[in-house]
């Protein structure tokens, strides 16, 4: 372990992207969205559980009216993505005619928005926008779109800031990479 390093589980971390950074890049996307999305209201459809901490520093930082609502959907276990997508908590809210924006925590293989785009596309909105605090192309299966990205970064196992480790460390501001033993 390296001076910084943190152990989480059974597991250790490295800082990668720290809260200023991430900040710093929050009020940025929030400046564009609110820019480009002015006066069309639009819908906020954050997926829980990782994006709610992406989600709630961003929507404060709009400055245009909108509104939120969340999802819940499940793709991963542990380290490793357990390859199937359960709706959970499902939209309430009626899509149609609206300009609707997933708010993702990160864009893995992809198969969590390519699963639910078309659940929201069902709906007939008026405009379909994902923002993504993170993306990992080097990992993607599924294309998707990214409208608003915050960072792309290389296929490793991130924590912090929303992500989990089993559940464990969401509540780190700073974002963390695995240090492989
Ligand atoms: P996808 O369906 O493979 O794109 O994976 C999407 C979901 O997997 C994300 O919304 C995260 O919740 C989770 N995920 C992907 N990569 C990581 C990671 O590095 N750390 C923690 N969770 C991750
Ligand atoms: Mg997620």
């Amino acid at each position: 372990m390296e001076q910084g390093d943190i152990r989480v589980h059974d597991k250790v971390f490295r800082t990668y992207l720290p809260e200023s950074t991430i900040q710093e890049r929050n009020g940025t996307l929030a400046r564009e969205i609110s820019e480009d999305l002015r006066d069309s209201n639009p819908l906020f459809i954050a997926v829980l559980n990782g994006a709610f901490i992406f989600a709630a520093d961003l929507f404060r930082q709009l400055t245009i009216e909108a509104e939120i609502s969340f999802i819940k959907l499940a793709s991963y276990k542990g380290t490793r993505s357990s390859g199937h997508v359960v709706t959970a908590i499902g939209l309430d809210i009626d899509l149609y005619d609206r300009t609707v924006v997933i708010l993702e925590d990160i864009v893995d293989t992809g198969k969590t928005l390519h699963e639910f785009m078309p659940q929201v596309l069902h709906q007939q909105p008026r405009r379909l926008l994902v923002a993504s605090l993170l993306s990992k192309p080097d990992a993607r299966i599924f294309p998707i779109q990214i409208d608003y990205l915050g960072f792309r970064v290389p296929d490793i196992f991130l924590l912090g800031y929303g992500l989990d480790y089993d559940g464990h460390g969401r509540n780190l501001p700073d974002i963390y990479q695995l240090v492989e033993d």
